[in-house]
């Protein structure tokens, strides 16, 4: 990608589609780290992901609505194609790995794990079918590639608005990296990229709501929530209410979350980028290593400024997506 943009950036080409190039490359780094898929293969399976996800979900408004898949008959023969079509492709990745001889001890990903509960087990037979193995693999990419790009063009808007932390952040490269190889130890130490990180899933978090179902009677004071309840829980009106985090809310601070794990919110469940609990995201330190990783590499090569072109309009597609892409304009440095 980085070659690429230089060639653009040397042709005269300076305007950039920071989402989709973003989304293109997580979905490369995200295959491989956790199933080691090529970077072809993983590039086909991410667009036929990008575009179910536009079939199933450009309007929240049906989701949940009985029948609304006998409805909206056109979207549910899309979606079932191209489900099929991902499963294919996955199935195709699942054998390659089950037929090769690559011993692969001591450097088992994502993929060796759910296999091996694919095996036979004496005592408990198969534990994860076929089927429901590469619904897994569906959902870990679906949920990792996504998230993680849009947390990545989110943090570049940001900072090609705020110039002074785009700068405070290339110092702080040029400080704790230098001329070092980019690796995890050296990583940790970019603290002030680490407040920008969680500032930008405040403002513009990758995943807006999380849901629960309630599987019994809950009171709190003399309100009952039914058995049965589904709820969506609405972190973005969460992340964006002054009660919670003061009249400055909407602002851009990353400096609120730097002696505060929680930035400064006055409520422990009141800043819920990955969920919580239970079912919190399995992704979020890998999201969070690939964020540091990606933003070092750019920053320290490029300037960001926002396009003319760009329209504001962050928009729920199960995901925040800006609606009609992120052009950037990005200089050599
Ligand atoms: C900025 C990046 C990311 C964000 C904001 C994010 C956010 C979330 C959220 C909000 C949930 C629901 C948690 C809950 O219900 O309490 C979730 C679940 C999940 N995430 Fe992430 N995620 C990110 C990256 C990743 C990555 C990189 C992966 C894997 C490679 C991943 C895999 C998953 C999986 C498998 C679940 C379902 C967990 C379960 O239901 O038990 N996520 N994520």
């Amino acid at each position: 990608m980085i070659d690429k943009w230089i060639t653009r950036i040397n042709s005269g080409n300076l305007e950039i589609d920071i989402e989709r190039e973003i989304f293109a490359t997580s979905g490369e780094i995200i295959a491989r780290t956790t199933m080691d898929i090529n970077d072809e293969h993983a590039r086909k399976i991410c667009e036929k992901l990008r575009t179910l996800q536009m079939a199933l979900f450009k309007t929240t408004r049906y989701v949940g609505v009985p029948y609304i898949k006998f409805i909206d008959i056109k979207r549910t023969i899309e979606a079932k194609k191209l489900g099929k079509e991902i499963d294919k492709l996955l199935i195709c990745v699942i054998e390659t790995r089950k037929k090769s001889k690559v011993i692969r001890k001591g450097r088992e990903d994502l993929l060796d794990l759910l296999l091996h509960e694919n095996q036979v087990d004496e005592k408990y037979g198969k534990r994860l079918s076929t089927k429901q193995l590469v619904d897994e693999c569906k959902t870990l990419l679906f949920a990792g590639i996504e998230t993680s790009a849009l947390a990545i063009s989110w943090s570049l808007m940001l900072l090609a608005l705020h110039e002074d932390w785009q700068n405070q952040l290339r110092d702080e490269i040029r400080e704790v990296v230098g001329d070092k190889e980019v690796d995890i130890n050296v990583i940790a130490g970019l603290k002030k990229m680490k407040c920008v990180m969680n500032e930008v899933q405040r403002l513009y978090p990758s995943a807006p709501n999380v849901q629960r179902q309630a599987r019994e009677d809950i009171k709190f004071d003399n309100l009952t929530i039914p058995n049965g309840t589904n709820m969506w829980i609405d972190v973005v009106a969460m992340h964006h209410d002054p009660s919670l985090w003061g009249e400055n809310v909407n602002e851009f601070r990353p400096e609120r979350f730097m002696d505060d794990v929680n930035g400064g919110c006055n409520q422990k469940l009141g800043y819920l980028p990955f969920g919580f609990g239970g079912r919190m995201c399995v992704g979020k330190n890998l999201s969070f290593m690939e964020h540091k990783i990606v933003l070092t590499l750019l920053l320290s090569r490029f300037r960001f400024k926002i396009s003319p072109t760009y329209i504001h309009s962050p928009s729920i597609m199960l995901s925040l997506k800006p609606a009609y892409g992120l052009p950037l304009i990005v200089q050599s440095i």
